[in-house]
This record gives C-alpha cells, structure tokens and sequence, in this order.
C-alpha cells in the first residue's frame, strides 16, 4: 500500500472539545500547512445527526483530516464518504480513546483487540472514498504492551489498506483511569514507534504523546515519518510555528501576533453573524501570549468579556492594545 501525499511531518492531535472548527482556524495562523485533525466525530451521530454542525469548516484550515470514532464498517464508511463530500482530505479511524462511553460503543482504543474487525472498517472505508484512510492508536492496552501485541495489530489493518499510523506512544488503560490520566499515567515509549517503523519500513509512522518542542523531535528525526503536536500545540500555539520551522521550512518567519489579531478579529465577526458566541472562539485563543508582560489581562479579556452579551471581534483588538500597553 503506497503512502500517499498529504505531508505529515507535522500535526496537531485530534482533541475533543478543543480541536473544533474555530481552534483550528486560529492554529492555522502559526503553520500554513501543518496538518490538523478534527475532534473525533462519533460515525453514527454524523450519519443520524447534523452534518453541517458535525463537518462545516473554513477553507482556510486546510489540510485537515477528519477523525472518526466507531467500529461499524458500514457506518464508518457512511460517515467517511461525508467527510469526503465536505473536502476533508485524509480519514483517521479513533483506536486509541480509553474512555468508558467509548468502550461502550465499542471503539477507541478497546478496538486493539480486535484487529480482524479495525481491518474490515479501513477496508470499507477505503471503498467509500478515495482519501487516505490512517489509523491513530497506542502502542497497547492494558497488560498487552509487547512488540508482537502491536504487530498483530498492525499487520492486518495495513494489508487491508492503512498505509499510516499514527502512534500515541503509549499504552492506554481501559479500566480504572481517566481519559486524562490515561494521557499521563502509563508512561511515554518513542522507541516502540520507531521499532514499528524499522519493522514496517514501507508504512509511515507518525509519532504523537509528550511532544513539545525541537528537541524532543530531534532524537526521531531521521527514523521517523512525521510528529504530530496535542496539548503543547494548544496551550502555546507559537510551538506550532517553530516546529514548522524546524520540520518544513527553516526560513519560515513566525506570524505577527497584529496580524493573528486581525485575522481573527475578522473571523469571529464572520461566525457571529452566524450566531456563534464570540468566547467559543476566544477560549482557544488565551495561551497565545503566554510569557509576555500583559498576559494575564488578555486571558481575562477573551474569558470574562468575551462572555458578556454584545461582545465582538473588537474585543480583540482591545486585549492586544492591553498586552502591549504592558509591553512599554
Ligand atoms: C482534551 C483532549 C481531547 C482529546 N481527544 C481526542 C480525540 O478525540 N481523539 C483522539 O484520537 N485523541 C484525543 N486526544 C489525545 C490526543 O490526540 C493525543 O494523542 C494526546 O493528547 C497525546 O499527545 P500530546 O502529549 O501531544 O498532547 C485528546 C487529548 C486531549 C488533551
């Protein structure tokens, strides 16, 4: 299965209730090509529910992947063939959530153990559509955490058509732990993704999990296909302009925080003609000017304000006049 050409080398995670449509438009400003993902969106509620509210997104956040949760391969495929519809340009299958309403769905990471079934949903799913169809998983769940568990599950889903994974290098717990403690509790293995790439060296294999800066990416550089950035990317967003410069281009100059603000000052008056609620777009936007004099005034401008009826996209030109009234 040849890899196809969507660039990898850098992401930003899948994140439930942080990585919407207006997230994405801001991280958008600190790397113009990075790829991003979407929350998951569970297959069944989009093929049942609101498509529009589920898929709409601005052109100006492309590339973007769609990440699906579910393991019904007609579904899954019914939901691809939507995603491909609104112009997304990759399909990710969700088999690293550890959540308890996802194993009662029987998805996220539970699927591990089930390679035969996550190999029928890439497979229907590529015969819907004709993006590419990856797969984001850990390295293992519970006590199952060896090489060979790993290799038994990638070895099928990759002959039935997943030429990328993305691997959140570590195990995930699927009883007894948080979804946010199983981000922090089983610790972080970067060797096993680069084990899996030197066992499959036609596969790309992206890595993901504890990832903030050049430095941590610089060990993996050369044995790895792509790195993919979650919470760092979201509490600092300039971390996404300097792994650009370090993973795309060396001479990228990172943008202008004027003209971020201008950007999405305008942004938001389009949403609010919507009717979308300037703070849904304002709480993505409060780790931008993290280390600066001023900071705290901008995080209380875009939280408290930003909430109070009539605010509007000047609320942000105002806050970037207090950070730099701080700067003087
Ligand atoms: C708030 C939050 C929500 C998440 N939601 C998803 C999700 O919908 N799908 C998914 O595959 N991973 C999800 N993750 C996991 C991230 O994609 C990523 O694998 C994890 O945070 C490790 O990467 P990081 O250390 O760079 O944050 C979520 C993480 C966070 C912090």
């Amino acid at each position: 299965m040849p890899v196809d050409r969507l660039d990898r080398r850098l992401s930003v995670a899948p994140m439930m209730d942080w990585t919407d449509r207006h997230c994405r438009y801001f991280l958008r400003q600190f790397s113009p090509t990075a790829l991003l993902y979407t929350e998951m969106v569970v297959a069944r509620a989009l093929v049942h529910g609101d498509r529009h509210r589920l898929l709409a997104f601005s052109a100006a956040e492309q590339p973007l992947a769609l990440q699906l949760g579910g393991s019904d391969p007609r579904e899954l495929a019914m939901a691809a063939r939507l995603g491909e519809d609104f112009g997304y340009l990759e399909i990710n299958l969700n088999v690293g959530c550890p959540s308890d309403r996802v194993q009662g769905g029987q998805f996220g990471a539970c699927l591990m153990d089930h390679p035969a079934l996550v190999a029928d949903c890439v497979a229907a799913i590529r015969q819907a559509v004709s993006l590419p169809v990856t797969v984001k998983t850990r390295i293992g769940i519970d006590d199952r955490e060896d090489e060979q568990f790993l290799e038994a599950f990638v070895r099928p889903v990759a002959e039935a058509g997943c030429a990328t994974f993305i691997i959140h290098a570590r195990k995930a717990i699927l009883s007894g732990l948080t979804p946010k403690q199983n981000r922090e509790i089983p610790p972080l293995n970067h060797e096993r993704a680069c084990w899996l790439k030197a066992r499959f060296p036609g596969l790309e294999v992206i890595l993901n999990g504890g990832l903030v800066g050049a430095g941590d990416i610089r060990p993996f550089r050369s044995r790895l296909d792509g790195f993919m950035i979650g919470r760092a990317a979201y509490h600092d967003p300039w971390v996404l302009s300097a792994l650009h410069r370090e993973l795309i281009d060396p001479d990228f100059a990172a943008p202008e925080c004027d003209d971020i603000v201008a950007r999405m000052a305008e942004y938001a008056g389009s949403r609010l003609a919507e009717g979308v609620p300037l703070r849904a777009i304002t709480r993505h936007m409060l780790g931008m000017m993290n280390g600066r004099p001023g900071a705290r005034a901008w995080r209380r401008l875009l939280s408290e304000s930003a909430a109070q009826p009539g605010a509007d996209g000047k609320l942000l030109q105002q806050a970037l006049r207090a950070v730099e009234a701080a700067s003087y």
